[in-house]
């Protein structure tokens, strides 16, 4: 759906006063937030990348320890995947992390190190989707591109009253009011307004400094606009996970296919159950599919529920020991026997983090009983 003509024309005749408020209730308004201090292209990146589907506040901490140890780019290009995905962990979606080193790399080789000041440029780049090219080619370098995330598609939603409005449209619509002068500033004001202000439930229509000309406000329902998406259903799965200790105390994990779900990470290697298994039954069926070895499956050790994207699963973790075969990758891109320090440090998905904690457990409680013994 096109931007309609008197839509347009309602956008052309509130433009400037669109443009004073949101800019000047940003000044006042806007959170404190560290890449918002000392902007430059490399730091507007990572922001980004790490704001894609996460919450500002989960943000943060991470965004500041990325900048320690990782302070320019070309640091972040010289640095092992591993030590990205470990300063990664536990802020999810790693196919990000992946990306962004890669495109690090391709940055430092095809451009010399320094971010390209193109919108299509910056498109072509590994991570880097139509909303995120706008927002760093607009913050980064004062080009006039729009950064349409699902704060802004809610604020021009309920503003035009669209209820199932296409991504064009909403591009078109925000580059109707986009200032030349202070694009970058105004992308984030949007996003913002529609964070903190025009919120998805309970918009604060009082605060907001285009309560003036919002038409979903002027039907009395903002909050009507955008039409909600569909609600897909979402499958659950049992997933159980082996926790293979050795005499020695060490506990096998597998690192993850790179180009799979949770690529590069370290797990405890385990699967699905299908259909008419046990949980026991599945994973002596895994481990052999996966790292060519018949395991013994001890005991329960825990339950976790863990909801990704696009499913659920609850992860059932067995303590288990090695009955015949050495083990070898079929299913994983490398395998080791690992201690406890080393299953501190390795980089795994929380799931897998969690599992790590009773594991530490268990073997502490072991080794005090071997001590008293
Ligand atoms: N979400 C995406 N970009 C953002 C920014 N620059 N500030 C706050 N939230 C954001």
């Amino acid at each position: 759906m096109a931007l309609a003509e008197s839509l347009r024309a309602h956008l052309i005749v509130h433009r400037s006063e669109a443009r004073e408020r949101l800019l000047s209730w940003f000044a006042s308004q806007a959170r404190d937030l560290p890449w918002r201090r000392e902007r430059t292209p490399y730091r507007v990146w990572v922001s980004e990348i790490m704001l894609q589907q996460t919450q500002v506040e989960t943000v943060r901490d991470y965004f500041l320890r990325f900048m320690a140890r990782f302070p320019t780019l070309h640091s972040l290009a010289e640095a092992s995947l591993q030590d990205v995905l470990k300063l990664w962990e536990g802020l999810g979606y790693y196919s990000r992390a992946r990306s962004l080193h890669r495109a690090a790399r391709e940055i430092v080789a095809v451009y010399g190190g320094g971010l390209p000041a193109d919108v299509q440029a910056l498109r072509a780049l590994p991570g880097i989707g139509p909303y995120t090219a706008g927002a760093i080619a607009s913050l980064a370098f004062g080009i006039p591109a729009p950064a349409v995330d699902g704060n802004v598609r809610r604020v021009m939603a309920r503003v035009l009253a669209l209820e199932t409005p296409s991504p064009a449209t909403l591009e078109t619509a925000v580059c109707v009011l986009l200032p030349e002068e202070a694009p970058g500033i105004f992308n984030e004001a949007l996003i913002e307004l529609g964070a903190t202000v025009c919120r998805p439930q309970t918009p604060q229509c009082l605060l907001c400094p285009w309560r003036d000309f919002c038409l979903g406000r002027q039907e009395g329902e903002p909050a009507h606009y955008p039409a909600p998406k569909p609600r897909k259903v979402i499958p659950h799965y049992d997933v159980a996970a082996a926790v293979t200790v050795r005499d020695d105390g060490r506990v096998l994990v597998a690192q993850r296919r790179h180009d799979d779900m949770l690529g590069g990470l370290w797990e405890y290697p385990g699967g699905k159950r299908q259909d008419g298994e046990t949980l026991e039954v599945a994973l002596r069926r895994e481990l052999k599919e996966e790292m060519d070895i018949l395991v013994d499956v001890g005991v329960h050790l825990t339950r976790l529920k863990h909801a990704y994207t696009h499913f659920r699963i609850t992860l059932h973790a067995f303590r288990c020991r090695l009955a015949e075969g050495t083990p070898r990758c079929l299913e994983c891109d490398d395998f080791m026997w690992a201690d406890l320090a080393t299953l501190h440090a390795l980089p795994m998905a929380a799931t897998d983090r969690k599992i790590t904690q009773v594991v530490a457990a268990m073997l502490d409680a072991e080794q005090t009983g071997a001590d008293r013994a």
